[in-house]
């Protein structure tokens, strides 16, 4: 079965021209004026709506295992919730158990993904350096990952220390992947933490003062100079300050290999929500925490000066009965938040609309930076005959976040009440209809891995 799209505004990452589209066999295999409607086709009459690329969420956390139990979206219910705003591919994580080898732990995530909806590929977690993780990289390379994510943080369980940090480096280098980080200094962070509890101090809010900027900043310049001296490629993932963004425009000055993402919540959300009950706060407890107004309005500057290429949403969330493990002692809510379902309406709405990004920027910013950066352009990332057929139709009607009307499993929303004015009203993700009318189809067929080259 095929699908003419149409008379829409087709707005790829250099253009905004129009035409029709035809898909056929999960392809773009036509774009021209005046497209003929083939027999046995499905015809959508796109009259003056954009169509944008299917977006990719570079960074997300489903079913992720922590201390409170996993993350409360699995992949099938989080996909669902990427569907509904639009956003066609994700980009999921593989973390090792203590022991564990790499190959063997995405075997094992690659099963735990295979109700996901959307297309899928992961970041790959070495949570330790050792004699033979050169040898695990490049079985994970040969098994279609490219990049291998590192965290600074959260050194008791999954964080690295400098001198294994180094070494991992020099190994991506060696093999020529990139290295993904999540960047702040988890000593610093850890004692913070435990002075603040042990003064009585365990209030939501003290998640974001045991996290303060330099704790990201600092991390941020020491990884920049680990990658000067390794000549590893880094892309940093969720950068909250300003100030990391000004470190990572001068090391790109530099012509180091860095690219950076932030996500929706450090644009639109400050830490005047940590004032307040721990009902009201609890749910803004994510890592890094949220910052300063300068900040958001700095990141928006560093998107519209592509200093940062990207934006993920960091999905991960947790629900209220989760997030409630730490009512006395804020080192126990679990850190995250999610945001799969709203990345592009509020990029849309509170970006192209204020004129902070051009539509063009939205449409890398929301899927061909990140298709070019891991390896999966042109086959995502763009309108153009031979990619895969993944499109948003776009519709520019208001609605109001929230959870009650949200698709994500979770009962809190960060983005609740806010605003937006744009949203899919039709995706086709591989060809397909799967959302028309705010309704997803009911047999749309599982997404599939995405095996990439380096
Ligand atoms: O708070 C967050 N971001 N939780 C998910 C894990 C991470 O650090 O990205
Ligand atoms: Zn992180
Ligand atoms: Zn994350």
């Amino acid at each position: 079965m095929s699908v003419l799209i149409k008379n829409g505004k087709i707005v790829s990452s250099e253009k905004i021209f129009s035409g029709d589209i035809l898909v056929s066999e999960g392809k773009i295999v036509k774009i021209a004026n005046n497209i003929a409607i083939p027999d046995n086709c499905e015809f959508i009459d796109a009259e003056g709506q954009y169509i944008f690329p299917g977006g990719i969420d570079p960074h997300v956390h489903m079913h992720l295992p922590t201390f409170a139990g996993y993350s409360s979206d699995n992949f099938y219910t989080g996909s669902k919730a990427a569907l509904y705003g639009g956003t066609t591919t994700l980009i999921d994580f593989v973390t090792p158990r203590k022991g564990q080898s790499l190959p063997d732990a995405l075997a094992e995530r690659k099963k735990e993904a295979e109700n996901c909806l959307t297309d899928y590929t992961f970041h790959v977690s070495p949570i330790s350096w050792h004699k033979g993780l050169k040898d695990e990289i490049k079985e994970c390379v040969n098994q279609g990952v490219t990049s291998f994510k590192v965290y600074t943080a959260y050194k008791k369980s999954i964080g690295l220390d400098d001198n294994e940090l180094f070494k991992v480096m020099q190994d991506i280098a060696e093999i020529g992947a990139l290295l993904t980080v999540h960047a702040e200094l988890g000593d610093d962070i850890e004692d913070l933490r435990n002075r603040f509890f042990e003064e009585g101090k365990i209030s939501p809010k003290y998640h974001a003062l045991s996290r303060p900027p330099e704790t990201e900043y600092k991390a941020v310049k020491k990884i920049i100079e680990f990658a000067k001296k390794t000549n590893c490629k880094v892309y940093f993932v969720h950068i909250s300050t300003g100030k990391s963004a000004e470190i990572i425009q001068n090391a790109q000055i530099r012509d180091l290999q860095i690219f950076a993402e932030t996500c929706p919540q450090y644009l639109m959300i400050n830490d005047e929500k940590l004032i307040g009950k721990f009902y009201n706060t609890v749910k803004f407890v994510f890592s890094p925490p949220p910052r300063k107004e300068q900040d958001n309005e700095k990141l928006w500057n560093a998107l519209f000066e592509n200093v940062i290429l990207t934006v993920g949403t960091d999905h991960c969330p947790f629900t209220f009965e989760q997030k409630l493990l730490g009512k006395n002692d804020f080192r126990k809510i679990p850190n995250g938040a999610g945001g799969v379902e709203h990345r592009m309406s509020l990029l849309y709405t509170y970006g192209v609309f204020q004129n902070k990004i051009s539509l063009n920027d939205f449409v890398k910013i929301t899927s061909t930076n990140a298709a070019k950066i891991f390896g999966l352009y042109p086959q995502k990332g763009e309108i153009a005959v031979g990619s895969d057929a993944d499109l948003i139709i776009w519709n520019e009607k208001n609605d109001v976040i929230s959870a009650k009307t949200n698709h994500q499993n979770c009962d809190l929303n960060i983005y609740e009440g806010i605003k937006i004015s744009g949203k899919p009203e039709i995706v086709i993700k591989a060809g397909k209809i799967v959302l028309s009318e705010n309704k997803l189809s009911q047999k749309i067929s599982s997404g599939r891995y995405l095996s990439r080259t380096l």
